[in-house]
Parts: structure tokens; sequence; C-alpha cells
């Protein structure tokens, strides 16, 4: 059973379980399509931005030491940690493409309430391939994270080396 310096921080295990309900919760708040213009998903919007305002303080906690050593060595660990960069790197893509689409469509963005200015000038239609790759890559990091829950479960219920209390508080 790990102990202490075999877990995540407990910041980092809040923020991991939260941004993993923020991507669910706007995986099912998405719209497309002609009416998104006329009515904004608002919700979506906000519950997307904040995945991405909390990659940020994440990223530093994992650097000040919030994340433990890997307790195994090898090509599946090396996996495990390409995994989690791609993970990463779609919590971060993913928002600002939405943020940048929204811009284009002409749609307002604002983070529950508070106005953000547009990224970029809309355009008349549709807004074209950075369109394209935020809808895409909204589903694509549902299955890759969908894929990472059954790789930690296998870990714990068929390899029974304790890895989801590494991201759990108790
Ligand atoms: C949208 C959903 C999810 C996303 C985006 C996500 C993302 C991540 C990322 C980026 C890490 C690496 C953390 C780091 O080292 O800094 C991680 C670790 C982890 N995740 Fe998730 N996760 C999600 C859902 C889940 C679910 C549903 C489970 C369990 C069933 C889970 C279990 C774990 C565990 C156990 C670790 C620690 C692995 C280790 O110790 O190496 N995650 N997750
Ligand atoms: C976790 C973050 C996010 C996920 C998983 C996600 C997922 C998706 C998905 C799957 C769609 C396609 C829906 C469909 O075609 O039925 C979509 C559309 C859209 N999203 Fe996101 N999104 C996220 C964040 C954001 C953010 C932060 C913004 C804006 C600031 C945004 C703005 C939009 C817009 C405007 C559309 C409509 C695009 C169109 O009609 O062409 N999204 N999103």
């Amino acid at each position: 059973m790990p102990d202490r310096a075999h877990r995540y921080s407990a910041s980092m295990i809040v923020i991991h379980w939260l941004t993993a309900l923020l991507v669910l919760g706007g995986w099912f708040t998405a719209e497309g399509g002609g009416k998104v213009a006329e009515n904004p998903p608002l919700l979506h919007v906000s519950l997307g931005l904040a995945v991405l305002v909390l990659v940020l303080p994440r990223l530093i906690l994992r650097m000040a030491g919030g994340a433990p050593e890997a307790d195994a060595q090898g090509w599946l660990t090396t996996a495990a940690k390409a995994g989690h960069v791609v993970l990463y790197l779609f919590l971060i893509a993913l928002p600002i493409t939405g943020w940048y689409t929204a811009s284009r469509m002409g749609v307002s963005v604002s983070f529950f309430g508070l106005q953000l200015p547009a990224l970029t000038e809309p355009v008349q239609g549709r807004p074209g391939l950075i369109g394209e790759l935020h809808e895409n890559g909204g589903t694509i990091i549902l299955i890759l994270s969908g894929l990472h829950a059954l790789m930690a479960i296998w870990h714990q219920f068929i390899l029974r080396d304790g890895t989801l209390r590494r991201m759990s508080l108790r």
C-alpha cells in the first residue's frame, strides 16, 4: 500500500478529479452546427475554460514535487508517462482551440460571467479547420482518458499494485 511519498499531493489529486469532471461536463454540454452562433453554449465554454485555468497551477505543483516517483521502471512506465504528456497537451490545446473557434464564429467568450477578449476576427460562415480540430479533439480526449482510466483499473485490480491509491486522498 503506497505511503505519502508514493502519492500525488492533495492539491494535485483534487485538480485531477475536478479536471476529469470538467472534461466530461464540457463534452456533455458541447454543441455544434448552425445554432451555436445564435445560442452560444455558455456552460460548455465556462467548463472548458476552467480546464485551462487548472492546468497551469497543476503543472507548477507537479514541478514543485506534487507528483510521486514511478513505482516501477521499464517500457510500461515510459508509455504511461508519454500518455500523461499527451493528456496534458489536450488539456491545453482543447480550450484554446475552442476559444479560437468561438472567436471565429463571432461568439462572445465568458468565463462564468467574466467577459474575455476574442482571440481572432470573426469570419462569415463556418469556423473552418480550427473548429474541426476542436470538435474532433473533444472526442479524442474522451477516448484517451477512457483508455487511461482502463489502464488505471487494470493496474489496480489485475496487477494489484495500488495505482488508484496514488490518486486518492485516503
Ligand atoms: C478526463 C478524464 C481524465 C484526465 C484528463 C486525466 C488525466 C491525467 C493526467 C494528466 C495524469 C498524470 C498526472 C501527473 O503525473 O501529473 C493522470 C494520472 C492518473 N490518473 Fe487520470 N485522468 C482522467 C481520468 C481518470 C480516471 C477516470 C481514473 C481512474 C479510473 C484516473 C486515474 C489516474 C491515476 C491512478 C493516475 C496516477 C497514475 C500514476 O501514478 O502514474 N484518471 N490522469
Ligand atoms: C474540456 C474542454 C472542451 C471539450 C471536451 C470540448 C468539446 C467539444 C466538442 C466535442 C464539440 C463538438 C460538438 C458537436 O459538434 O456536437 C465542441 C464544440 C464547440 N466548442 Fe468545445 N470543448 C471544450 C472547450 C471549449 C472552450 C473552452 C470553448 C470556448 C472558449 C469551446 C467552444 C466551442 C464551440 C464554439 C463549439 C462549436 C463549434 C462549431 O459549431 O463548429 N469549447 N466542443
